[in-house]
């Protein structure tokens, strides 16, 4: 099946990044937890058969093991960097891009491009552009790209640094976001020079080559914070800022109470019940699944988990990857929990450690109880079925199966299966060896 729309997407990602200061190539920095790339293709794509290329330098080959998404992807290595039409023109003639539909080139550095512009874009190519760029007006002096507009045609983009003094004062600016038509895509950018104070092959200068033949090229507006780009540690804090803002709105747009908004960090693409609670200081990373009622209780972190209904976690828990915890459980101060599931009315209240386990419905987990998942070599498997106590303070060496309605005396430490209905403890006998006061009196003579 071909995709309605037809629209190739092309990031380009082969900048060193130089300005932040780091080993790690720029699209590998994280905004809060997902990296530059992989949030800008969250953003700006949206059909899992969009046809994504992405050029790269030789240096940044291992960002191809960074994508989290199951999305294909085509990589394009772009030997030298000699510009960002020399890396369009490398990715048409060398990757695997389509001849004809819409060419949506964006840059490895600016994530928050929305789907909603890149459909506008679109529709500009569908209605006979040639090329449309996404633009922004800027009143504050700065160093980007100027629009030359007539109406709402799009005479050409002059760099800053090739600009007249006249030209430095148009504040419509270039976000450097372009749409290309594709059956004319190669032969133009064939044509671009790099006759310029940079000595770059600038794609803006597509531009004129599209009004030379006298075909049409446009502009759309967007405002600033979608194409914001991130070069260095001050633009990745406002891009990190931004992203929480919009984030918070979001979960208040969908009913959740934030008590101190501010406060609330909380990542994209996470889905909210109703009656939502998050307390000051609460941490929840993009993706997670809260469900209705829950309160999330100050000082909680929250990495990628699914949370069903009628929960409280915290305050100060720490909810890891691939956990769920289902209806009704109470997650208490100070618990940790790791790949696991917590089935219903299960209790965790205090000061535990729940690893790689499967914990059955109505358990009891008393205080300190810690599951030892990992014995210095492999991770092993607890598994605690239904309706079983564990007194406080008990240690559970996996690999370990405790049974259905067992009961488990505080302090022990279990290291062998434990059949249903059993009432274990395994500790030291308790010895009462002398009266108090003899004692007391013989310490001090
Ligand atoms: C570009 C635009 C400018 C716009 C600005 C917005 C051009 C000529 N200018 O300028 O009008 O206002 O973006 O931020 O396009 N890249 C490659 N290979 C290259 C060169 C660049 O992959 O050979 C990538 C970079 O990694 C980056 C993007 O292209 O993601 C933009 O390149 P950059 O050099 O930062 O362009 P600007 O000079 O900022
Ligand atoms: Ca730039």
């Amino acid at each position: 099946m071909t995709n309605p729309s037809n629209i190739s997407f092309l990031i380009l990602a082969a900048g060193k990044g130089s300005r932040m200061n780091s080993e790690k190539p720029k699209v590998l920095h994280k905004v809060f937890n997902t990296t530059i790339l992989n949030l800008l293709i969250e953003n700006a794509t949206e059909q899992n058969n969009d046809k994504i290329s992405i050029v790269i330098s030789e240096e940044g080959r291992f960002i191809e093991k960074t994508i989290e998404s199951n999305k294909k992807f085509d990589y394009i290595i772009q030997k030298e960097r000699l510009g960002t039409a020399h890396a369009v023109k490398t990715a048409l003639t060398e990757g695997n891009i389509a001849d004809d539909g819409t060419l949506i080139i964006l840059y490895g550095d600016s994530p928050f491009i929305s789907s909603k512009t890149v459909s506008k874009l679109t529709k500009k190519i569908e209605m006979g552009n040639l090329a449309t760029v996404a633009a922004f007006n800027c009143e504050v002096e700065n160093q980007y790209g100027r629009l030359c507009v007539n109406g709402d045609e799009l005479e050409r983009i002059v760099e800053y640094k090739d600009a007249n003094k006249e030209e430095k004062k148009i504040k419509l600016c270039n976000s450097g976001i372009m749409a290309l038509n594709l059956k004319h895509a190669r032969r133009l950018i064939s044509k671009i020079n790099n006759n310029n104070n940079n000595k770059e092959y600038y794609l803006t200068d597509i531009i004129e080559e599209v009004n030379k033949i006298n075909e049409k090229a446009s502009f759309v507006e967007v405002e600033y914070d979608e194409v914001q780009g991130i070069n260095n540690k001050i633009e990745l804090a406002n891009a990190s800022k931004h992203y929480f803002a919009v984030n918070r709105k979001k979960a208040l747009d969908n009913g959740v109470t934030l008590i101190d908004p501010d406060t609330s960090f909380l990542g994209h693409a996470i889905e909210f019940g109703k009656d939502v609670v998050i307390e000051p200081n609460v941490t929840i990373f993009a993706h997670s699944k809260v469900g209705d009622r829950v309160t999330i209780k100050s000082h909680s972190y929250i990495e990628e988990a699914i949370i069903k209904n009628d929960i409280t976690i915290g305050p100060f828990a720490r909810i890891r990857p691939n956990t769920e915890i289902k209806n009704k459980v109470k997650i208490g101060n100070f618990v940790e929990i790791k790949n696991s599931v917590i089935n219903t009315s299960s209790k965790i209240n205090h000061f535990s450690y729940i690893g790689d386990s499967e914990i059955g419905e109505s358990v009891n987990i008393g205080a300190g109880t810690i599951t030892c998942n990992y014995d210095g070599f492999k991770k092993h498997k607890t598994i605690i079925k239904d309706k079983v106590f564990i007194g406080s303070n008990s240690s559970l060496v996996a690999p370990l199966t405790i049974g259905e309605g067992s009961i488990i005396g505080a302090g022990s430490t279990i290291t062998s299966d434990i059949t249903s209905n059993s009432v274990t403890i395994s500790r030291c006998e308790q010895k009462n060896i002398a009266d108090a006061r003899e004692f007391r009196k013989k310490k001090n003579t």
